[in-house]
């Protein structure tokens, strides 16, 4: 399978949303991004279920929605009627993180875990069965537009190896500072979704850089 490449809405023109999502729906992009963050799981509060429902109006590919709040278990239901396809986690954020993905399944999603850039892949092995997929954050989460961590791609690397062991088809997603500079090697180390923010939407013809992203 080819890497797919996600768009995160973040960098987006909140005032222009709809030629946003028209501008992702003729690219080459394979799904949306969409970063919800509450303030308090990390500094920054960026938008919700509401927004979601109107993206959602005008979108033709799956959205991916990456869950940056506490308690996320208490808005599966909510995100799923929004039109969440991808519902991901952070493992940081989740108690009962087995029954958390349980619990997304059971709304026939996709369910996702992500993990901080200090969180060690190790601790995704228990359920590393349930997992559709991991994001891997390659910053910290809260923000758009920082450098990325160079020690992710060892943490892709086990992560890749963790799945093959296993004999499982977990997908592997990078979240932060992608690039045309770190993308290859990503893919090369075992990613297979690339989330990329500022570098489509602050670029001069962002159909044209998601488009090379996609070929590289
Ligand atoms: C960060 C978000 C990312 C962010 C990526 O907390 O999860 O999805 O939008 O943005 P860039 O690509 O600009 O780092
Ligand atoms: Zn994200």
């Amino acid at each position: 399978m080819s890497h797919l490449i996600a768009p995160s809405l973040l960098a987006s023109d909140f005032a222009n949303l709809q030629s946003e999502c028209e501008m992702i729906n003729k690219s080459d992009a394979d799904w949306y991004h969409l970063d919800v963050m509450d303030g308090v799981f990390v500094p920054n509060i960026s938008f919700g279920i509401p927004i979601i429902k109107y993206i959602n109006k005008h979108t033709l590919k799956p959205l991916d929605v990456h869950l940056m709040i506490v308690e996320p278990e208490r808005y599966i239901k909510d995100f799923k009627i929004v039109g969440a396809n991808i519902l991901t986690v952070h493992i940081e954020a989740s108690k009962h993180l087995h029954r958390t993905l349980q619990a997304i399944k059971q709304e026939d999603m996709k369910a996702g875990v992500a993990v901080n850039p200090h969180t060690a892949v190790e601790l995704l092995e228990p359920t590393l069965e349930e997992t559709d997929l991991v994001c891997i954050m390659s910053v910290n989460p809260g923000f758009g537009g920082q450098a990325f961590i160079e020690g992710t791609y060892r943490k892709v690397e086990k992560l890749k190896s963790m799945i093959v062991k296993a004999g499982l088809d977990t997908k592997i997603e990078i979240d932060g500072g992608v690039t045309s500079v770190n993308a290859r090697k990503l893919i090369d180390c075992g990613a297979d979704v690339l989330v990329a923010g500022s570098f489509v939407f602050k670029s001069e013809n962002p159909t044209k850089t998601i488009a090379d992203l996609k070929k590289i």
